[in-house]
Parts: structure tokens; sequence; C-alpha cells
């Protein structure tokens, strides 16, 4: 199985993310690591210990990462995700303490440490990545490929041009893109046709577990709060679209292309400028995601959840 770590902050759909990732044999979770994002890292950190729990997977080591962007003052999404960063289900397990070291140096050492290279799966701001690359190059021979779900080839979500994971921490999503890395980019144009219908939301509950319940609750948590702040319900499921790429890649198409992170812009800081056409002349240096197979995705991530009794 392919090994992987998850950088995140947990935010519902990270949680399903995790789920999918610990849930499906195709993968083995090294370890998770958390940043701010979503809500502040104490609360991410505490998010990601429960919902290991919940999947019985404390063994898999946890490590609290970067508690604000590079560059500026953090600012969380408490109107999508609520004031614990996971509002709607009652979460309260007992977890497993988080490691004692630094995000960096927990991906540090596993990627050291695995036989095979590992790829690293980041699901919110690029806060811990972009510091493990530039504190530790040593490592980066050992990285198979960053797969981050982010920006967009078309609008953003949080401001006009930019999603929130990238506009969160635009100067990290740099670095990570110019880090010439294999790098493949999920973006809000692929995850926005991944929606969380009534059905889905059905169908996770007629798991008839715990795990199928809180995701249940979870997702209707999360579809008020797109009705709230988008005007639609059916929530897109952003994050677990990076877990399925990497553990199906037929499951999301991509294209080669260059790819941009806008630092500066009058309206623009934060957008990834996607050069689909490659009207720059510039190299491709991203795998951009620019389809997704909505029927089996749902499929993977079902029989993953149903995994869980
Ligand atoms: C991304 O932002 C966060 O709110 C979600 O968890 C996802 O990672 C979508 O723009
Ligand atoms: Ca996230």
């Amino acid at each position: 199985s392919h090994p992987v770590i998850i950088d995140c902050d947990p935010g519902h759909d990270d949680a399903l993310a995790l789920l999918l990732a610990a849930g499906d044999p195709r993968l083995r979770l090294l370890g998770v690591t958390t940043v701010a994002g979503n809500q502040t890292l104490d609360k991410t950190t505490r998010n990601a210990q429960r919902i290991l729990a919940l999947a019985g997977a404390t063994g898999v080591p946890l490590a609290a990462g970067c508690d604000r962007p590079l560059v500026g003052e953090l600012t969380v999404a408490a109107d999508i995700h609520g004031t614990s960063g996971l509002d709607g289900p009652d979460l309260d397990v007992p977890v497993a303490p988080p490691a004692d070291v630094h995000a960096v140096e927990l991906m540090r050492r596993l990627i050291a440490e695995s036989p095979e290279p590992v790829t690293l799966i980041a699901l919110g701001p690029l806060t811990n990545v972009a510091l493990l690359l530039r504190t530790r190059p040593e490592t980066v021979s050992r990285v198979r490929r960053i797969v981050f779900m982010g920006g967009s080839t078309d609008r953003g979500n949080t401001t006009p041009y930019g999603e929130f994971n990238i506009v969160t921490d635009p100067e990290a999503a740099d670095i990570v893109v110019r880090s010439g890395l294999p790098v493949t980019m999920i973006g809000l144009n692929v995850t926005h046709q991944a929606r969380t219908t009534p059905e889905i939301i059905a169908e996770l509950n007629g798991l008839g577990t715990r795990v199928g319940r809180v995701c249940a609750e979870l997702m209707t948590f999360f579809a008020g709060a797109y009705r709230r702040n988008f005007g639609f319900t059916d929530p897109p499921l952003h994050d677990p679209v990076a877990v399925a790429r990497v553990l199906d890649p037929a499951l999301v198409r991509t294209v080669a292309a260059p790819l941009a992170i806008e630092l500066t812009g009058t309206w623009t800081r934060g957008a990834t400028v996607v050069d689909l056409h490659h009207r720059t002349g510039r190299a491709a240096n991203a795998e951009v995601a620019v389809g997704i197979d909505v029927e089996g995705f749902w499929r993977t991530l079902l029989e993953a959840l149903s995994r869980y009794t």
C-alpha cells in the first residue's frame, strides 16, 4: 500500500478525508499533522485527535504544526466550520495525546524512516509543508509527490479569485509550487462537482454505525453553512477528493500545466494562476485536476466508511 502523510485543519471535509485515508487499505497512513486554518491550531489539533479516535486509529502519530501563516495574521473559517472547527456532532471521545514534536519534525522523521517515498496530502493552508521544504531540504528527495486541495482553475470561495487554503497562506503555496517537486493541485473546479446531496447523507446514516452517523451530522451542519454563506445546499466535499486522487488516480483527471500563485494583485492575492492553454511559454510545474468521476468518488468514499464497524 501507498505510504502517505496527511497535513490538515479539520474542518468538516478534512474529517471525512481522514476517515477515507484511514479506512481504505490502498493507503498506509504514516502520520497526521495539523495546521491553523479552518480554526486555530489548538482546535484543529483537537479535532484531528477526535477523528483518529473515532476511526480507531489512535496508533497513527499526530503532531501539531504552525499556528499562523508564514506572513500576516490568521483568519479562520468559523462561518463554514463553526466555533469548534467541527460543529454538528457530539465528538466527545477519549483521544490519544499528540506527539511531543513539531509537525515539521514528525514529517521529517516519518519520511526518513519510510522505506518507500512518501506522498504528502495537504488539506489546509500549506504552511507546514512549505516550512518542511525550506528547513529540511534533505528530506525532499524522499517525497514522492505533494497532492494538495486548494486553488481553482476558475473562481474562488474566499475572495472572488482566491480559494481558502491558498488565500490563508499564499507565500507557503508559492514555495510549494515552485519547489520543483511533483505537485498535484486539486482545486474548487473539481471539488465543486463532488456535492453532498441529501441522498448521500441518507447513505451515511444508513451505514448504521457511529462513524456513519457522525459523518451524516457533519455534512448536515456543512450543508447549512453552505446555504447561509453561498446560497446553495449540497456542499462540495473538497478534501476527500485529494485523498481519492492518491488512492485511485483514475478518479480525478489532471493535466500538466504552469501554475503560479498570485502574491500581490490589487484584488487577487492568493489566486492560483493556471496556464491551461500554455499561453505563457512557461514550463509545466504541476498536475492540475480538471475532471472527476463523481460516481466513482462517492462509491470509494462510502466503501471506505463502511469498513468502520
Ligand atoms: C478548503 O477550505 C477549507 O475550508 C476546507 O477544509 C477545504 O480544505 C476549501 O476551500
Ligand atoms: Ca481543509
